[in-house]
């Protein structure tokens, strides 16, 4: 007799950043996340210059070794060489479902991805004021916030998971230079992640960040960097998995934010 499944097991990593020499690097992670995880979230920075050789290398290290769904967003690494739609081809070959303003579900478990943008947080926000290219820059993080919340808003699901490059909160890139702060994130993205009571966030990009925070209304918030990872567990293979309880509630009515208490994930490291 199976037993109903109680928890689904969300493996989060980011920046990966393959190179041209990654064949084989990453193989023995993937199938460790296979056997010990439900799903793969991968939060951008797939390939190091933005090149459709290193999309390629990634490529065959997930064919060889994934057994579990992987979804992802792109990081503004994947732009470098003005090529992030051959990429994007070629993980999406490789059985990747990216997200980029788009919606899915899982066991019941709503996931929405963006890449998101920078901007800064908080008061030190840039504000869409003076020339035209700071309108441009500021008007970029604005379309990736409504993007999210537009994904947000079709599930249907209880449980929510974004799915992000950029940070939505100052707490998980501390750590980093301060004067960097305004290039690893916006808390525009914080905004529709509050509204829609998002169960949990995943986001990589800054590298030297915090790996935990959380948004003012709460919402837990993981940097899944891989190169902060291994700092902060050197002893564990780089990569978080998150429990998130499956209930058997029924769902909020669609285009509603939800209300009443959210279930904590339970947290562990792989
Ligand atoms: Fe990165
Ligand atoms: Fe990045």
């Amino acid at each position: 007799m199976t037993l109903p499944k109680t928890h689904l097991r969300v493996a989060a990593i980011g920046d990966l950043h393959a190179s041209r020499h990654s064949q084989g690097a990453f193989q023995p992670l993937f199938a460790q996340i296979s056997a010990n995880a439900d799903v793969l979230l991968l939060c951008g920075d797939f390939t190091d210059y933005g090149l459709p050789d290193e999309a390629r290398i990634l490529a065959r290290e997930l064919t060889a070794a994934i057994t579990v769904p992987v979804l992802g967003v792109l990081g503004n690494h994947e732009y470098e060489a003005g090529k992030p739609h051959e990429i994007r081809e070629i993980l999406a070959d490789a059985g990747v479902t990216l997200l980029d303003g788009e919606a899915t579900e899982l066991h019941g478990v709503g996931f929405a991805g963006v890449k998101g943008f920078a901007g800064g947080f908080g008061r030190g926000a840039l504000g869409p004021w003076g020339e035209h290219i700071i309108k441009q820059f500021v008007q970029e993080a604005v379309d990736e916030a409504l993007k999210l919340e537009t994904a947000l808003a079709r599930l249907r699901t209880r449980q929510r998971v974004a799915v992000l490059h950029y940070s939505p909160i100052q707490a998980t890139v501390e750590g980093e230079p301060v004067e960097i702060f305004p290039y690893l994130g916006s808390s525009r993205l914080e905004e529709p992640i509050n509204r829609y009571r998002v169960t949990a966030v995943f986001h990589g990009h800054a590298h030297r960040g915090r790996p935990e925070g959380r948004t003012s209304a709460g919402v837990p918030v993981y940097n899944v960097a891989m190169p902060l990872l291994t700092r902060v567990n050197p002893d564990r293979p780089p990569y978080l998995i998150v429990e998130l309880p499956l209930t058997a509630d029924a769902p909020p009515p669609a285009s509603q934010p939800p209300t009443g208490t959210l279930a904590e994930p339970i947290v562990r490291t792989a």
